[in-house]
C-alpha cells in the first residue's frame, strides 16, 4: 500500500487503471470505514485499485464546529487500511486540495439538502458535494463507496452523481455498530465513559419510533414528540428525531403508512459536547 499526498503523484499511480474504487473519508478510521474499503476491494477485484482518501474538509464545517479538534490519526489509519485491502491512501494537505480558495462550489438540490442535517448545519452539504466532486474528478473511479450511517449524505451524493451524469457508480455500505448498538463514528471518541455507556439511547430512540409504526400507531407527530421527550429526559439535546420516506426524506403521508412505502427514522442529538447522528430503515 502507498500513501500519496499530491494530486500529481496520485494521477500517475492511477494512470492506465480502469477499475478504481474510491472510499472518501475524513480519517480516524473505525470498522465502519474499513467495511466500505472491503466493499471497494470486492468491486475493484484483484487487478483493480482501491483508493481511500483521508481529508478533513474544512468546507463542510461551520466556524463553531469541531474542525480543529477533529481527530487526525494518519499513521494508525494507514495500518488499518493496509489490513483492509486498500492499495493507495490519498492524504492531501489542505493547500494541496485547496491550492486556491475553493470559490467554485457544488450547491446541492435544496429540496433534499436543506432539511435535517442541512437545516441544522447550513452549508454542510455544499461543503460535502464540493469535496466529493473534486475527489471524483481527481481519482476518476468507477465505483465510490459511502455509508448509510450518513443517510442524507449518501442520498445527496447519489443525486449529484445522477444530475451531473458522472461516470461513477455510488455503492452504499450498511451501518456498522458497536456490540451495544451504537453506530460507529469518529465522533464517539469525544464521549467520556459515562456518555459512551448512554450513547446507545440514540439508536434505541430510533427503534422505539419504528416499533410504534410497526404496532399500528399512525400519529407521527405524537411518535416524534414522545421520542424527543424521552431523549430530553435522558439528558440529550436532540436536533431532530423524525420518521421520513426513504425516497425523498419527506414526511410520510397517510397512504404511505398503509401502502408499505419504505421509511427511515433519522436522528441527530447532542450528548454533552458531542453531536451524534444515526438512522434506521424499516
Ligand atoms: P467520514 O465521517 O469519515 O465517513 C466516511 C465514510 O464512512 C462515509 O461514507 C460514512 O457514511 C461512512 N461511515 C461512517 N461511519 C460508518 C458506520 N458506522 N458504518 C458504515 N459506514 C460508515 O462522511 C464523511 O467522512 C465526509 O463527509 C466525506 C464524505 C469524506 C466528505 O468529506
Amino acid at each position: 500500500m502507498r500513501v500519496l499526498h499530491t494530486i500529481a503523484e496520485l494521477r500517475s499511480a492511477l494512470a492506465g487503471t480502469r477499475d478504481i474504487a474510491l472510499v472518501p473519508t475524513m480519517g480516524n478510521l473505525h470498522d465502519g470505514h474499513l467495511a466500505l474499503v472491503r466493499q471497494a476491494r470486492a468491486r475493484a477485484g484483484d487487478s483493480g485499485l482501491v483508493v481511500a482518501s483521508i481529508f478533513v474538509n474544512r468546507l463542510q464545517f461551520a466556524p463553531h464546529e469541531d474542525f480543529d479538534r477533529y481527530p487526525r490519526t494518519l499513521e494508525r489509519d494507514g495500518e488499518l487500511l493496509d489490513g483492509a485491502g486498500c492499495d493507495i491512501v490519498f492524504a492531501p494537505a489542505e493547500d494541496e486540495l485547496y491550492a486556491q480558495p475553493q470559490t467554485f462550489k457544488v450547491v446541492p438540490d435544496a429540496a433534499l439538502a436543506d432539511l435535517l442535517e442541512g437545516h441544522f448545519r447550513p452549508g454542510f452539504f455544499t461543503g460535502v458535494c464540493t469535496v466529493v466532486m473534486k475527489l471524483l474528478c481527481i481519482v476518476q473511479p468507477r465505483w465510490a463507496v459511502f455509508g448509510k450511517k450518513d443517510y442524507q449524505q449518501l442520498m445527496v451524493i447519489t443525486r449529484m452523481v445522477e444530475q451531473f451524469a458522472l461516470p461513477v457508480e455510488v455503492i452504499a455500505g450498511e451501518t456498522r455498530r458497536a456490540d451495544d448498538g451504537l453506530a460507529l463514528s469518529s465522533r464517539n471518541g469525544y464521549l467520556d465513559p459515562a456518555e459512551r455507556a448512554r450513547a446507545v439511547q440514540l439508536a434505541q430512540a430510533l427503534q422505539a419510533m419504528a416499533a410504534a409504526i410497526g404496532q399500528g400507531e399512525r400519529d407521527l407527530a405524537a411518535i416524534e414528540a414522545r421520542a424527543m421527550q424521552t431523549m430530553h429526559e435522558q439528558g440529550w439535546v436532540p436536533d431532530y428525531l423524525t420518521l421520513r420516506r426513504r425516497a425523498d426524506l419527506l414526511a410520510p403521508q397517510a397512504g404511505d403508512l398503509e401502502g408499505g412505502t419504505p421509511l427511515v427514522a433519522l436522528a441527530a442529538a447532542r450528548l454533552g459536547h458531542t453531536r451524534l447522528i444515526d438512522n434506521l430503515e424499516f
